[in-house]
């Protein structure tokens, strides 16, 4: 199986941005420890990071039956891209959306995700280890389809 994992805008600066809300790991640790545990679980794991939202969604274009799931942390595009939205149900992939803080214990304006209603689950405020909840959750779903 494929799955592909797209973290959106101000992402890259995980480990030194207000790390007492988004923790100490730098993105390019999180995501290797992720690729570590795709590969145990015979997962093929792509990653990409833009703080440009015509990039993710030309990467989510491009997964158009190439990729089997989508773990997505659109950071602050969650509260405003429609464009996202509707990208992700043009593919019809099935995807998790992740966040590293709780969205909803912080201010009203990321209380509202445009992709939750569509999302197979929603995983939020459970820091870098939703990242691998949501590919072990993933990788139980892919099997159950095979
Ligand atoms: C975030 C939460 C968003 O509200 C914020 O804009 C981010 C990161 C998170 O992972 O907690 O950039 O998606």
């Amino acid at each position: 199986f494929t799955v592909l994992v797209l973290n959106g805008p101000n992402l890259n600066m995980l480990g030194k941005r207000e790390p007492e809300i988004y923790g100490h790991k730098s993105l390019i640790e999180i995501m290797t420890e992720l690729s570590q545990a795709a590969a145990k679980k015979h997962i093929e794991l792509s990653h990409l990071q833009s703080n440009a939202e015509h990039i993710l969604i030309d990467a989510i274009h491009d997964a158009y039956q190439k990729v089997d799931f989508i773990i997505i942390n659109p950071a602050a595009f969650t509260h405003s891209s429609v464009a996202i939205r509707d990208a992700l149900l043009s593919v019809a992939i099935p995807f998790i959306e992740v966040h590293l803080s709780n969205v909803h214990a912080r201010e009203a304006f990321r209380h509202h995700s445009y992709l939750s209603d569509k999302a197979q689950g929603v995983i939020c405020g459970l820091g870098a280890r939703g990242y691998s909840y949501a590919l072990e959750s993933a990788a139980l779903w892919l099997e159950k389809q095979d």
